[in-house]
C-alpha cells in the first residue's frame, strides 16, 4: 500500500487582489489533510476510486470527465508510463466549499500517492503544476495559490503573473518568515460559497468600476507588505490591525456577507488581536488572530455566534536563518 497526504490551507491576506496580481499570503495547516491510499487492483481494472466520506466511488474509465480520473490520467501522461491497475480511496478533514483548499489538498494528496507509488518524486512545483490545471476545472482561471502554498506545505509570498499565452498562470512565490508563532481561531460560517462566483463579480465590478477598483487591489497590496513586514518582526498587535484593513477593504471589494461579518465582529469583541474572512468570501470561513489569554474566549464567542464549525491551530515561527 502507498499512502500520501496533503493539507488544508487558509489564506491569510491578499485574497482577490491576488488575482489582480497584487501578492498574497497564504498559510499551511498541516493538522487537517486530505489522504489518498493507494493498493493494487485487480489485473485490467484501470484506476478505481472510493471517497468513502462522500459515498462514492468509480472506474476512472467510466467516468472520464471526473477531475480526478482526468488528474489521475494526466499524471500517469507526465511521468509517461502504462496506465496502471489500482484502488484510490480518498479521505479528508478538511471542510468542503468553505475556503481551506479542500479540492487542492485531495487533488495533491492524489498526484503524490499516485507517483509515490509508481516509483517516482515529483518536486513540488510540479505537483503544483498539475492540480492547477485540475483545480481550473472549479474555478475557472483560479490565481494557483491554493494548489501552490498545498504543494509546498510552507507559508507563501505568492504573486501571480499571467504566462503570455494567458493560460498557466506564472507564479513568483517566496517563504515567508514568521517570527512568533500565530494562533489562528477559524469560524466557519456554514454557507457553502463556490469561489469562482465571487471571483467572477468582482470580475464584473472591476471591469464597470476599472479605477476604483484598482485602487482598492493596490491598498490590499500595499496591507500585504505590511503584514509580511509584521510577521517577520513577530508584532502580531499590528498584524491584528492590519488584519482588520483587509477586512473593511474585502467589504468595499464587496466579497463579504452579514455572516461574515457578524463572526468577525464577534471575534473582535471577544479579545481578538485581528479578524477577516479568508478565502473566496460571500460564505466560507473567517479567520481571527488571538494569543494565549484570548484564544478560548474567541473560540467560545464565536460557537455561541453560530460558527458551525470552530477550528483553532498554530502556525509554528518559521525557522530563522
Ligand atoms: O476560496 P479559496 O480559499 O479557494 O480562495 C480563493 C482566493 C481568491 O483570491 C478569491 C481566488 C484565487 O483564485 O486566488
Amino acid at each position: 500500500m502507498t499512502a500520501a497526504s496533503a493539507p488544508g490551507k487558509l489564506i491569510l491576506c491578499g485574497e482577490h487582489a491576488v488575482v489582480y496580481g497584487r501578492p498574497a499570503i497564504a498559510l499551511p495547516l498541516p493538522d487537517i489533510r486530505a489522504h489518498a491510499q493507494i493498493t493494487p487492483g485487480l489485473p485490467g481494472s484501470g484506476v478505481q476510486f472510493r471517497a468513502p466520506d462522500l459515498e462514492r466511488a468509480w472506474y476512472a474509465h467510466e467516468l472520464p470527465d471526473d477531475p480526478l480520473s482526468e488528474l489521475a490520467r494526466a499524471t500517469v501522461r507526465w511521468l509517461d508510463t502504462p496506465t496502471p491497475d489500482l484502488m484510490i480511496t480518498l479521505t479528508s478533514t478538511i471542510p468542503i466549499a468553505s475556503g481551506m483548499g479542500s479540492g487542492a489538498a485531495v487533488a495533491t494528496a492524489l498526484v503524490r500517492a499516485l507517483t509515490a507509488h509508481l516509483g517516482y518524486s515529483l518536486p513540488p512545483a510540479d505537483v503544483s503544476a498539475l492540480v492547477y490545471a485540475s483545480e481550473q476545472r472549479y474555478h475557472g482561471t483560479p490565481s494557483g495559490i491554493d494548489n501552490t502554498v498545498i504543494a509546498y506545505e510552507q507559508a507563501l509570498w505568492f504573486t501571480r503573473r499571467m504566462a503570455p499565452d494567458g493560460q498557466l498562470p506564472l507564479a513568483a512565490v517566496e517563504p515567508v518568515t514568521i517570527a512568533q508563532p500565530l494562533t489562528l481561531v477559524v469560524g466557519d460560517t456554514g454557507v457553502r460559497s463556490e469561489t469562482r462566483l465571487p471571483v467572477g463579480e468582482v470580475r464584473r465590478r472591476w471591469q464597470a468600476e476599472p479605477d476604483r477598483y484598482t485602487v482598492l487591489f493596490d491598498q490590499v497590496g500595499a496591507l500585504v507588505h505590511q503584514i509580511r513586514a509584521a510577521l517577520a518582526a513577530g508584532d502580531n498587535l499590528a498584524l491584528g490591525t492590519l488584519l482588520n484593513a483587509n477586512q473593511a477593504l474585502l467589504e468595499q471589494i464587496g466579497v463579504s456577507s452579514p455572516e461574515l461579518e457578524r463572526l468577525v465582529a464577534t471575534a473582535r469583541a471577544a479579545g481578538a488581536l485581528g479578524a477577516k474572512l479568508s478565502g473566496g468570501g460571500w460564505g466560507g470561513v473567517m479567520l481571527a488572530l488571538t494569543d494565549s489569554a484570548s484564544r478560548a474566549s474567541v473560540s467560545a464567542a464565536l460557537q455561541r455566534a453560530g460558527a458551525t464549525r470552530v477550528l483553532e491551530t498554530v502556525i509554528n515561527a518559521t525557522a530563522q536563518a
